[in-house]
């Protein structure tokens, strides 16, 4: 690439400070609405929207543009039984054995369990793997920012979710490398949530919990 074609021009989005306000109140009051979906229907969603979901998520800022996520997408019945049996194992272990007393503390006020039936009935399953270096020339180069950035792509995925009117859980059933092997994922990924996709049931209720208030989170240097 010449000097003359690494750069060009872009055409960002500029709105006047009403519609700055306005369209950042919307999104808060937007954002405010979702809430992680532990219930769901098994009402089918097009992978058209799946795809518009998951390029959003690929739109995310990466270290030096690495772009070090890769999105295995389960709709076979038969991978969602082996996925939801799997991760079953595992949360049955970390419930009964692994968890400490401050943990399982912690998880009381969401009322969860080993049991995970939502991974057999929801449309979509998402799971989201990083890559932890890559090959080149046969070479392992190491890619920096790697949790960072696929953190931030994972949080683009999850509004992406919400804004399309779907609800999703982040879901980390511990330890995870069961999903490397039935995924059939080479030895440079990782797995980093999974994410089930679907409508909520219609009965659906969330824990009584509340965000935490601006002066909690923000430290203003004015
Ligand atoms: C990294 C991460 C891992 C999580 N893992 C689980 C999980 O394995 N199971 C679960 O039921 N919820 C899990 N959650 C969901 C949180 O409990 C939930 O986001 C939090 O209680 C706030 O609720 P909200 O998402 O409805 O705002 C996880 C969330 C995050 C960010």
């Amino acid at each position: 690439m010449n000097q003359e074609e690494r750069f060009i021009s872009h055409e960002p989005f500029r709105f006047d400070e009403e519609e700055v306000l306005l369209r950042s109140r919307q999104l808060l009051e937007y954002s405010d609405r979702r809430r992680s979906i532990r219930s769901f229907s098994d009402r089918d969603i097009p992978f058209e929207a799946i795809k518009n979901i998951l390029m959003t998520a690929s739109t995310a800022p990466s270290g030096a543009h690495k772009q070090p996520w890769t999105f295995c997408v389960v709709r076979s019945q038969e991978m969602k039984s082996k996925i939801r049996a799997a991760a079953e194992k595992e949360e049955k272990e970390s419930y009964e054995h692994r968890m400490s007393d401050q943990w399982l503390k912690d998880l009381e006020p969401f009322g969860t369990d080993w049991r995970k039936p939502f991974l057999e009935t929801v449309p979509w399953i998402i799971v989201v793997f990083k890559r932890a270096f890559e090959y080149e020339n046969g070479q392992k180069h190491q890619i920096f920012y790697v949790n960072e950035s696929v953190g931030i792509a994972c949080g683009m995925l999850i509004n992406a979710i919400h804004h399309a009117g779907l609800a999703t859980l982040t879901h980390t059933p511990s330890p995870m490398n069961f999903l490397t092997t039935l995924l059939d994922r080479p030895d440079n990924e990782r797995p980093f949530l999974l994410l089930p996709v679907g409508y909520p049931a219609d009965d659906v209720k969330v824990p009584n919990i509340r965000r935490k208030h601006f002066e909690e989170v923000v430290k203003l240097f004015d």
